[in-house]
């Protein structure tokens, strides 16, 4: 009884399929599968105050919608944490805010990717860095350099090393009330840098009285502050002789392109030197006086300024301080950036099984570090197959099943990384049968086992008959389905202890999207002759229909059909085959009706069955609760084959309706009968 209801099961669940697979193949509202893009992908950086708390988002496309996983560095599933670390029902990462402490730098100091997966595959975003800042106080303070009379003097604004990273200088207060902002020359004798400090040009008995402040600003609490201490410049009284003595001789700088660059060569030299800056370039590059000539750069008293900053002006510049007493060299070595993107070509692409095929990641935006290759969130794997032509671009040949899902070219540099999405589909392979039962004749009483095997894109389902109906409901014959790694389909019809009557021919029916292909063969088993039970049979009118008569038994001499008691046919629109009665142009007086299937072997013996064939009309009649039938191209049934009703529905239901949402809706289309569940 269990097995039987297992049995059961299985056949429900296989023609759930095949009306699943119908409504694709036979209504074009079917919306494709899609993989998974970003379209809220977090941002890189996210820095926050820890009394805020802070929410990343992240959303993600595709069909079906792809579901939203946060990863650690490690790439495993980040956790939620209470009242610490949460992940929202909408997908997004969520930092409640929290006290000093109880701050965690594995959870508020680290770095974070965004996954989104579904059916076609899996995309990661790019790196989301997240720092929690416990703002302190801090206190920015004026130092007090020293110069000779007539040589420029900078000033700089110190800021503690732990607030550094979020705090800039904004101006500069000479007392009482005289605010000097960045510019890129200054007026003459003030200049404030862009990177903060304040140079004085040719200082004077008049400059050292006076007094400076500088005001900075913290770009997460937005708290702005003037500095307590005041600065002044040291004169240095003595008269003696001083070589140029430059305190850093090297400054490194990151500038992105196209920003202006202000830079100051200051040097503690007595009498007043003189400075030249110079770029050292390899070829034909612009020099440092081309730059000056065609005015995109200036030189002014030991300040270089380029108005705009282009990728050439990577690498270093050099500043020569020269006076009677000596010469100094000062470095500034410059690091253009630009913002880093990339695409893959194509974004999306349908391959071809043993064809071949590229992916290309085009990069924009310097310094590159490295591309690394993703597929569903791993990185690729290369080799003699698929192949890594050149850091952007691969190859693959021949493409496997196994190379369809997301593909991603992550393009980084130290401060900032990005990514690119692209979709590998497989093209459509129809059904192919790999492995196909032969006939046998046997007597009764072993175990047998009938065996299709099945590959295909999409991976095919296979179903069963035994002349042409669904395998009878029996729990002596078992059917079993499993895909293999390579996505063929093997299923087997296995029967126990073989009676005559599970003879007759059966069929194993391979499908998908990409098509349908069927194989059939007879499975003899000695014994009288036996006609299965058939369920009511429905034609549509103005069809063809066909009865086949399901008959077991082995050897059969002849079989024959009869409507009413009598022999068939008996009009020119019917035709009898091979056990099979097909009747043109369907006409209800003529057709609806019992017919009866008769079967005889050698010695005489004969079985006879009945059925009912109802013959609907288009959009009139059909079902809901008639549960089992066949039309003129494909079974249809609802559930556990019972009690067989009368066909009727609405009869305001038009043909052809194109989504089929409703459950157990029944309706006419103008060569089936479907019925959505
Ligand atoms: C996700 O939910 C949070 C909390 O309800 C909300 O603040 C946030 O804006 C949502 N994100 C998106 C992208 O809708
Ligand atoms: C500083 O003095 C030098 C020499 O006197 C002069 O050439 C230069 O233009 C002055 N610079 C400024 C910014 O006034
Ligand atoms: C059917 O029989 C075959 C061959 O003996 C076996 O491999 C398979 O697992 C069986 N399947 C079921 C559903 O019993």
């Amino acid at each position: 009884m269990m097995i039987c209801f297992i049995w059961k099961v299985i056949l429900l669940n296989i023609i759930i399929n095949v009306a699943e697979s119908y409504k694709n193949n036979g209504f074009p509202n079917n919306i494709d599968a899609q993989g998974p893009t970003f379209f809220i992908e977090p941002p890189g950086n996210n820095e926050f105050i820890n009394s805020a708390g802070l929410i990343i988002d992240c959303m993600a496309r595709g069909n079906p919608q792809p579901n939203i996983q946060w990863l650690n560095l490690k790439n495993n599933p980040v956790l939620p944490i209470s009242k610490v670390r949460l992940i929202l029902s909408n997908g997004s990462l969520y930092f409640p805010p929290f006290d000093a402490e109880n701050f965690r730098e594995d959870v508020h100091w680290t770095t974070y990717r965004c996954s989104a997966r579904n059916t076609i595959g899996t995309i990661v975003s790019k790196d989301t860095v997240v720092k929690a800042v416990v703002p302190q106080r801090y206190e920015p303070e004026v130092q007090n350099p020293g110069g000779f009379i007539a040589c420029n003097v900078i000033i700089k604004c110190v800021i503690p090393s732990f607030v550094r990273d979020f705090v800039t200088v904004t101006s500069w207060l000479q007392e009482p009330n005289f605010n000097i902002y960045p510019s890129l020359e200054g007026d003459g004798k003030n200049h404030m840098l862009p990177t903060g400090e304040l140079l004085v040009y040719n200082i004077t008995k008049h400059d050292v009285e006076k007094m400076y402040r500088c005001r900075t600003h913290h770009r997460l609490t937005q708290n702005t502050l003037v500095s307590k201490n005041a600065g002044k410049i040291q004169l240095t009284e003595i008269q003696e002789l001083v070589p140029p003595i430059i305190n850093e001789k090297i400054l490194k700088l990151r500038i992105r392109i196209g920003d202006p660059l202000v830079v100051a060569c200051d040097a503690y030299a007595n009498p007043r030197p003189t400075y030249r800056w110079h770029a050292e370039r390899e070829g034909d590059t612009e020099t440092l006086e081309n730059m000056v000539a065609s005015g995109r750069a200036k030189t002014k008293d030991g300040t270089l300024i380029i108005f705009s900053v282009s990728k050439t002006d990577n690498g270093p510049f050099y500043c020569t301080v020269t006076n009677s007493e000596g010469m100094e060299t000062f470095k500034l070595e410059l690091l253009i950036t630009s913002p880093l993107s990339a695409i893959i070509q194509p974004s999306l692409q349908t391959v071809s099984l043993g064809h071949t095929a590229d992916l290309i990641c085009r990069t924009f935006g310097f310094p590159q570090q490295n591309i690394v290759w993703l597929k569903d969130g791993n990185r690729l794997r290369t080799g003699s197959r698929v192949r890594l032509f050149s850091s952007e671009h691969i190859h693959f040949s021949p493409i496997v099943k196994e190379d369809q899902g997301m593909y991603q070219c992550v393009l980084r540099n130290e401060w900032e990384s990005i990514q690119s999405s692209s979709e590998f589909r497989l093209g459509e392979v129809f059904p192919q049968l790999n492995y196909k039962f032969i006939e046998q004749t046997l007597q009764p009483g072993p175990f047998i086992s009938l065996k299709c095997s099945c590959s295909g894109n999409p991976t095919p389902t296979i179903i069963w008959f035994l002349d042409g109906y669904p395998l009878p409901n029996d729990d002596r014959i078992m059917i079993g389905q499993y895909v293999t790694m390579f996505g063929d389909v093997i299923s087997h019809v296995n029967i126990s202890a073989v009676k005559s009557e599970d003879g007759g021919e059966y069929t194993c029916k391979a499908y998908s999207n990409a098509g349908e292909v069927t194989h059939s063969a007879y499975l003899n088993i000695y014994g009288l002759p036996y006609i299965r039970p058939m369920s009511i049979l429905s034609a549509v009118a103005g069809k063809s229909f066909s009865l086949r008569c399901p008959i077991a038994g082995f050897p059969i001499e002849s079989v024959s059909i009869e409507k009413d008691g009598v022999k068939l046919p008996v009009n020119a629109r019917q035709r009898i085959n091979n056990a099979t009665l097909t009747i043109e142009n369907v006409q209800r007086a003529a057709d609806q009706g019992t017919y009866t299937c008769i079967a005889r072997n050698k010695q005489n013996y004969t079985s006879m069955r009945s059925v009912e064939l109802k013959v609907l009309s288009l959009g009139v009649e059909a079902t809901t609760s008639c549960l089992e039938g066949r039309s003129t191209n494909h079974w249809w049934a609802i559930g556990e084959a019972a009690a067989l009703g009368s066909c009727d529905l609405p009869p305001n239901i038009p043909p052809n309706r194109k989504s089929c949402r409703k459950k157990k809706k029944a309706y006419v289309s103008s060569s089936y009968i479907t019925i959505c569940f």
